[in-house]
C-alpha cells in the first residue's frame, strides 16, 4: 500500500519585531517536520511600551492573519508583552480549534527547574514587568520573583549593537564603530543588572536565576552572563516554548520527523523594512532570511 503523503503541519510564529527568531529558531531544532510563518510587526515596535489594549489590537491582527492567511494550525507567540497581556486577546480571535503557546508559562517552569534556592529575577519591557505574568506565574510554582523593566535594551537589540552570538562577527568586531557599539550597550545591560541585583539584595533574596523575559534578549546573553556571578543561571523561554509545541505536536499525531529529503520550509513577514528584517533577522535565527513579504495589518 502506498505510504499517505507527509503533510506538514503549519505554525504561525508572531512577534513585535525580530526577537522572536530567536524563539523559530528554538522551535525549527525541536520540531524541524513543521511549516513556519512567521510576522514581526515591526512597523509597531516596540509594544513594550504600551497599553494592553493596543497590544491587544495589535497581537489578534496578527493572530488571525497567521490562521487565515497563512494557514496556521498552532500559534506562538514569541513576544513575552504580547503573552503577558493579550494571549486571551489572541485566542478569543482565532478559532479555538487553534493552540496558542506563550512564553510566560513556559520561562516559569524553566525557572522552577532550574531554581534551588526559589528566588529568580526577571528582566523585561515595561509592560511585560507592569503586568506582573511572570510575577503571578513564579508565584503559582512557588517561587518568589523580582521583576525589572530594561526598556533601553529593545532599541538597542533591535539596531543591532550586539555581536552575533550565531555567526562569526570577527569582521564586524574589526570595525571600531561596532565595537564602540558593543560597549554603549554592555554599559546599558550593566547598569540594569547591578540595580536589579541591589534591589534583591535589599529583599534579602538569594536569586540563581535570571529570566530573559524578553525575545529580544538571548541576543544580549553573553554580555549579561559576563555580569552575573556563575551561580545565577540565566532562563531562557524559547526552548521551553518549543517543547511545549512538541507535545501539541505529538497529542494531535504529527509526525515527529519530517522526511530527510525535505527541509523546514519558512516564511517571513514584515509590516515594514522587508530589507530591514533581512539584514538583522539573519543574526537572530542563525541562518539566512530571504524573502521577506511586506504586509499591511490596518490600523
Ligand atoms: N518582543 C518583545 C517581548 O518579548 C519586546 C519588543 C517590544 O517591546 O515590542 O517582550
Amino acid at each position: 500500500m502506498a505510504q499517505a503523503p507527509f503533510i506538514p503541519p503549519t505554525v504561525g510564529v508572531f512577534d513585535s519585531g525580530f526577537g522572536g527568531l530567536t524563539v523559530l529558531r528554538a522551535l525549527i531544532a525541536l520540531a524541524p517536520q513543521a511549516q513556519y510563518a512567521f510576522i514581526g510587526d515591526t512597523a509597531r515596535l516596540p509594544y513594550g511600551s504600551k497599553s494592553r489594549r493596543t497590544i491587544a489590537r495589535y497581537a489578534a491582527q496578527s493572530a488571525r492573519f497567521l490562521v487565515e492567511e497563512q494557514g496556521a494550525e498552532y500559534l506562538v507567540i514569541a513576544c513575552n508583552t504580547a503573552s503577558a497581556l493579550a494571549l486571551d486577546a489572541i485566542q478569543e480571535a482565532v478559532p479555538s480549534s487553534v493552540p496558542v503557546i506563550g512564553v510566560i508559562e513556559p520561562g516559569a517552569e524553566a525557572a522552577r527547574q532550574a531554581s534551588a534556592t526559589r528566588d529568580v529575577l526577571v528582566i523585561a519591557t515595561d509592560a511585560t514587568v507592569q503586568s506582573h505574568a511572570y510575577a503571578a506565574a513564579c508565584q503559582a510554582r512557588g517561587l518568589r520573583a523580582l521583576e525589572k523593566a530594561c526598556p533601553l535594551l529593545v532599541p538597542l537589540v533591535e539596531e543591532g549593537w550586539v555581536a552575533s552570538p550565531v555567526t562569526n562577527d570577527s569582521m564586524a568586531l574589526q570595525t571600531s564603530a561596532a565595537t564602540k557599539q558593543q560597549a554603549v550597550t554592555a554599559d546599558v545591560v550593566r547598569i540594569y543588572v547591578e540595580e536589579l541585583r541591589a534591589d534583591a539584595h535589599a529583599m534579602s533574596m538569594e536569586p540563581d536565576s535570571l529570566v530573559l523575559g524578553c525575545t529580544h534578549y538571548p541576543l544580549l546573553k553573553p554580555v549579561i552572563e559576563g555580569l552575573i556571578p556563575p551561580t545565577i543561571k540565566i532562563i531562557d523561554s524559547a526552548a521551553a516554548a518549543a517543547n511545549e509545541l512538541v507535545m501539541h505536536l505529538s497529542r494531535d499525531r504529527h509526525a515527529l520527523a519530517a522526511p530527510a529529503s525535505s527541509g523546514t520550509r519558512l516564511c517571513f513577514f514584515a509590516t515594514d523594512s522587508v530589507e530591514k528584517f533581512e539584514r538583522l533577522g539573519s543574526r537572530f535565527l542563525g541562518r539566512q532570511v530571504n524573502n521577506v513579504q511586506l504586509v499591511d495589518l490596518g490600523g
